[in-house]
């Protein structure tokens, strides 16, 4: 008989982000199986204990259970949520060197396994440890994605939405560039319910160009203010991240903005940055190159230019 192909996550990091990941993946109900790896594998075992109590209200069962990196062998997905977080008054740029010697080890540990899957990055700075498990790994780039600017999209629906009161669902404008403090609003093709967000300013004088100007501070600078608040970000990454697998997982062929590696997109090249693509089962399928105005344009290529620096 034909085995049935399951759906396996290894999941490497099981802090606030892996936790809050695990979860809501369970919640969901889109692995079969998932594996926890841990430094501390006393907290990664108490994880599982936890998830697994709550296994009969889920809408469908995930075997859940701790794990090794011998176990990455046959995992379809490996989602890397370890490393360092901010802390106050600390960029997502600051934790590079801590992040990247963390990611070396554990691309290298996967890859030892003989791992042939695609690996999902949500560590920060996620453009370069995106980029550094792309190197590490040697994985076809179109393998290797990062959570890019899921989150700060889906914070710029739920503001829009809000200020326009439509459903975020209804409203599709995009954040790209650099997951940190050089991303942008891309308001040339942004729309709610099929009407363009400028035009929507220039039909009703309730709304204000200046308003969108601090939705979008709001967004950009998000992180700091939950981080002020409660010393982490959490909820909403691990539901972006669970958005992502369900793309892969049901080769949905949706539009995601998720970190990709240019290749002559948008000018660039040879950078992991945040922009439109198509997610599905072989992972990256393609990148979505919007029409920028020329300030947009000009905005991504210096966002591109601060990976760049770092990466360099
Ligand atoms: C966030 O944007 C800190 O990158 C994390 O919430």
């Amino acid at each position: 008989m034909a085995q049935e192909k399951i759906n396996r996550v290894v999941l490497v990091g099981t802090g606030f982000v892996g936790s809050s990941y695990a979860f809501a993946l369970m919640n969901q109900g889109i692995a079969d199986e998932l594996i926890l790896i841990d430094a501390n594998a006393e907290k990664a075992l108490g994880d599982v204990m936890d998830l697994n109590h709550g296994k009969v209200f889920a809408p469908n069962p995930t075997a859940i259970r701790l794990g090794d990196y011998e176990d990455c062998k046959h995992a379809d997905l490996v989602v890397i949520c370890a490393g360092a977080n901010q802390k106050k008054g600390e960029t997502r740029l600051d934790l590079v060197s801590k992040n990247l010697k963390i990611f070396k080890e554990i691309t290298e540990s996967v890859m030892k396994s003989g791992f042939d899957g695609i690996f999902l990055v949500a560590t920060n700075p996620v453009d370069i440890l995106t980029y550094a498990t792309w190197k590490y790994s040697g994985l076809p780039q179109e393998k290797v994605i990062g959570s890019g600017t899921i989150l700060d999209t889906s914070r710029f629906r739920y503001l829009l939405g809000d200020y326009f009161k439509i459903a975020p669902n209804n409203v599709h404008a995009y954040i790209i560039g650099e997951h940190g403090d050089s991303e942008l609003p891309v308001y040339s093709t942004a729309d709610v319910g099929g009407i363009p967000v400028m035009k929507m300013i220039e039909r009703n004088s309730t709304y204000k160009k200046e308003d969108l100007d601090e939705i979008f501070k709001n967004v950009r600078d998000a992180a700091y203010q939950i981080i002020e608040r409660k010393g982490a970000t959490y909820y909403g990454i691990a539901m972006g991240l669970v958005r992502i697998t369900r793309a892969i997982f049901h080769n949905e062929n949706c539009v995601l903005t998720v970190s990709a590696r240019l290749d002559g997109q948008y000018g660039e090249s040879d950078v992991y940055i945040g922009v439109p693509a198509v997610i599905n089962r072989d992972g990256i399928r393609e990148i979505v190159e919007l029409d920028l105005s020329a300030d947009e344009q000009s905005k991504f290529r210096r966002s591109a230019g601060v990976l760049k620096e770092i990466l360099a």
